[in-house]
């Protein structure tokens, strides 16, 4: 049956190429599940916020464990026309999207959908909430460092030094790693550590590279200050390379230099000078080619197809 090259209008199909529309839909309804195409498993990445790190090593890892991604594009989809993120998600699994990675700018937004998830959700970083996918990438790099923090012996202590009470990343270390005995040191400027006792505290950057095994930096994260530090930005942000910056002249005075983790983006001549993010004690890299396989753990872990 020969078909239009163009369907504009149903006006431009016969009666006859119709019937035939509706009975291949029905055979192919009854041989394909919807999502899965020779043994392809469908995720999606749903970014309302930017990524570079976190989007693309989803999409590999997918890839990678040979499943098929389809990239929900925010500003071209209905969201646009006022669809709730719930609507999104329902409509994704009922094309046969089995998981789906949301970072968004509202802290807690899927803590909702934890009691009946029309698809499994996987945080790519919600406001200044939770990463719980950098946090775990973080302890594989550690490990595939060598750094043996589950030998009983001497605790390692980490350094957090940076805007930790606006940082999703620093909020999923401070559950994990705790728990795999490696004490933390909080660092920073005070309007930037939290203030719940639950960890130590230190604005003395000097203190914590004197203490720290291992130091995790931060960027000054000024998309989540709200107004009460919008005022002092411009100065937190001059002052904070002489204050807390990471720079090799720093680092000179120390007897030993720790691995410098960061997760990334870096604001370089900011938390971090080029020359040390250069250096090898810089680790960044590693934990970039770490998050493809983590996430292809989570990925597989989370679909149950180890
Ligand atoms: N670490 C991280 O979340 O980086 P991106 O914002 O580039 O994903």
């Amino acid at each position: 049956m020969r078909y239009p090259s163009v369907l504009e209008s149903p006006a431009d199909l016969t009666q006859a190429q119709i019937e035939h529309l509706l009975s291949v839909a029905k055979s192919f309804k009854s041989i394909s599940t919807p999502g899965t195409a020779n043994g392809r498993r469908s995720v999606a990445t749903l970014f309302l916020e930017p990524s570079t790190r976190t989007k693309i090593s989803f999409a590999l890892a997918a890839d990678k464990l040979g499943h098929y991604t389809v990239d929900v594009d925010p500003g071209k989809s209905s969201f646009k026309k006022g669809e709730g993120l719930e609507e999104t998600l329902v409509t994704l699994g009922q094309q046969g999207i089995e998981l789906c990675t949301i970072r968004t700018d509202v802290t807690g937004q899927l803590t909702p959908f934890k009691n009946n998830p029309p698809i499994k959700l996987i945080n790519g970083g919600d406001g200044s909430g939770h990463h719980p996918t950098q946090a775990l990438l973080d302890l594989f790099t550690l490990r595939e460092m060598g750094i043996n923090f589950e030998d009983g012996k001497a605790p390692i202590r980490l350094a957090i030094v940076g805007d930790i009470a606006h940082s999703r990343v620093a909020h999923s270390l401070m559950e994990l790693l705790p728990l795999f005995g490696i004490e933390l040191l909080l660092c920073g400027p005070p309007a930037f550590l939290p203030k719940d006792g639950q960890h130590p505290v230190s604005d003395d950057l000097d203190e914590a590279l004197e203490k720290a095994d291992i130091l995790y930096l931060l960027r000054v994260q000024k998309e989540r200050h709200g107004d009460s530090l919008k005022g002092q930005q411009k100065g937190l942000q001059v002052d904070y390379n002489s204050t807390y910056g990471i720079t090799m002249e720093r680092l000179s005075g120390l007897k030993s230099v720790p691995p410098i983790l960061h997760p990334g983006p870096a604001n370089l001549g900011v938390e971090i000078d080029r020359e040390v993010w250069e250096s090898p004690h810089f680790k960044g890299g590693e934990q970039v080619v770490n998050s493809v396989y983590m996430r292809m753990g989570i990925i597989s872990a989370m679909l149950g197809d180890e």
